[in-house]
């Protein structure tokens, strides 16, 4: 695993150029992350060139878009889409005509998770279905890709993908019990981790959120070798998270949300950049700041660490956050201010029963029901502190964290050193109060 390596001041400015091109390895949905990546590639002028992930037809086939919805995934994205589906992952695969393991779990009742297990031999060889399908569609599209892109422009592979739940129901009551349950809803992050299901998640997790990477950086072989022969550059980027340094009493502390059961595929993320670093090829993880987006919003309480960004800013950026502090405010009740809220997000991110149990080096740490609940009730009670629930501090937050970590991370990869990159909030703040990010402030 690669050791902890804060950005500590804002990368060199990089020399992409129109006609340059950014790879998009991952669907871009409403708002995420990837929608940074795709605003700051705009602003350089290179060529964006999105992927999909594919859709499901009723009786369970993965396809292409349609044509119409080929046209409002472009449309979204700003750019062109190769229309090759990139779904990764081995729950719905069928070995030897069996039932896929999302139909099997059909079956499956939550209350007797400890009991649920697959035979070894049958989800190997899912898996090897699941990987022999995503890579043939890997080879697809890095066809494609060297048929578009010309042999001298300079190369952004940028990779998005996490995920891996199994399609199920099942998993839907277990996941609320581990992410959000208190009192007797409360379920330890640490036996449902161990149990043959959590062990499936896993397995799923890896494969979607870690080795789609190396699949990437193994299916473009070919097309990095004849760009790098041209002279022109080739970088891969993934979206890591592993703990953020925030702004407390006066000091960058790093700290992190818990249970986060995908940091295991995290840090096969690290290593798999790691490795393809040794090989002399420029990949770098670059973890990010915990924010709102579609696929956090299981994460109740994953927003609290978001809130002292407006601590960094104010140290850093001063009165050019003036707009931005006033429009938190304003999503405020009546009678409520941005330093009471901040002062609840602190009082909870300083509490020994949040900071005692967490350690770098056996990051990722397992829940307990005490820490579970604490990030709970304060999560909702912030919550409760805004006008309209639809309006929140931490949805601005968010927006101005993936805009600002898109323009690091594609300015960043140009002349990146590092397996894995921390983008703390000192960083954020520090190119917010520079004129070469002064604008996202606005
Ligand atoms: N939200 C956070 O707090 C946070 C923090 C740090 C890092 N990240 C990382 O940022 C990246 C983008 O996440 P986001 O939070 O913006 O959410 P998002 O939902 O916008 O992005 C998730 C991406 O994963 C893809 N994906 C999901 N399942 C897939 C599958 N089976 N096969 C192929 N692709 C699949 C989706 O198409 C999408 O592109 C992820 O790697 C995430 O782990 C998120």
């Amino acid at each position: 695993m690669p050791s902890y390596h804060s950005m500590a001041t804002l990368p060199p400015v990089p020399g992409y150029k129109p006609g340059d091109i950014l790879v998009l390895f991952g669907e871009l949905f409403g708002r995420g992350y990837a929608n940074g990546l795709v605003e700051e590639a705009r602003r350089l002028g290179m060529t964006i060139l999105g992927t999909t992930v594919g859709r499901r037809d009723s009786d369970g086939t993965l396809r292409p878009l349609t044509v119409d919805e080929l046209t409002e995934a472009e449309t979204l994205l700003g750019g062109t889409i190769i229309n090759i589906p990139l779904e990764a992952g081995f729950d719905l695969e069928t070995p030897d005509g069996q039932p896929s393991i999302s139909e099997q779990l059909k079956k499956a009742k939550p209350d007797d998770w400890q009991q649920v297990t697959f035979p070894a031999d049958f989800l190997a060889k899912a898996q090897v279905a699941g990987k022999t399908r995503f890579t043939a569609h890997m080879a697809t599209l890095a066809a494609e890709l060297e048929r578009r892109i010309p042999a001298g422009a300079n190369i952004l592979f940028a990779h998005t993908m996490a995920g891996g739940i199994p399609r199920a129901r099942f998993f839907m009551p277990l996941l609320n019990r581990v992410f959000k349950g208190t009192g007797d809803k409360y379920l330890a992050s640490s036996p449902f981790w161990e149990s043959g299901v959590g062990q499936l998640c896993d397995a799923s997790f890896n494969e979607v959120t870690a080795d789609t990477f190396r699949y990437l950086l193994e299916g473009t072989t070919a097309l990095r070798q004849r760009a790098t022969a041209a002279g022109a550059r080739v970088a891969y980027t993934a979206y890591g998270y592993h703990g953020t340094g925030i702004l407390q009493n006066g000091e960058y502390r790093w700290q992190s949300y818990t249970p986060y059961l995908q940091g295991f595929a995290k840090i096969r993320l690290e290593t798999i950049a790691a490795e393809a670093r040794q090989q002399g090829i420029n990949a770098t993880v670059f973890n990010c700041p915990e924010i709102q987006t579609n696929s956090s919003a299981l994460f109740l309480g994953v927003e609290l660490s978001l809130y002292p960004l407006l601590h960094a800013l104010r140290a850093v950026a001063g009165a050019s956050a003036a707009a931005l502090e006033a429009r938190c405010a304003a999503m405020l009740q009546e009678g409520t201010t941005l330093n009471e809220l901040l002062a609840h997000a602190d009082a909870y991110l300083s509490n020994p029963l949040i900071t005692a149990p967490l350690d770098f080096a056996s990051w990722p740490q397992h829940s307990t029901k005490e820490q579970m609940e604490l990030m709970l009730a304060t999560s909702t009670h912030l919550l409760s502190l805004h006008r309209d629930p639809k309006q929140l501090v931490c949805a601005e937050l968010s927006r101005l964290v993936f805009r600002a970590t898109g323009r690091l991370i594609v300015q960043g990869s140009w002349s990146s050193k590092e397996a894995a990159v921390w983008l703390n909030h000192d960083l954020l703040a520090q190119l917010m109060a520079d004129p070469r990010g002064a604008d996202l402030l606005n």
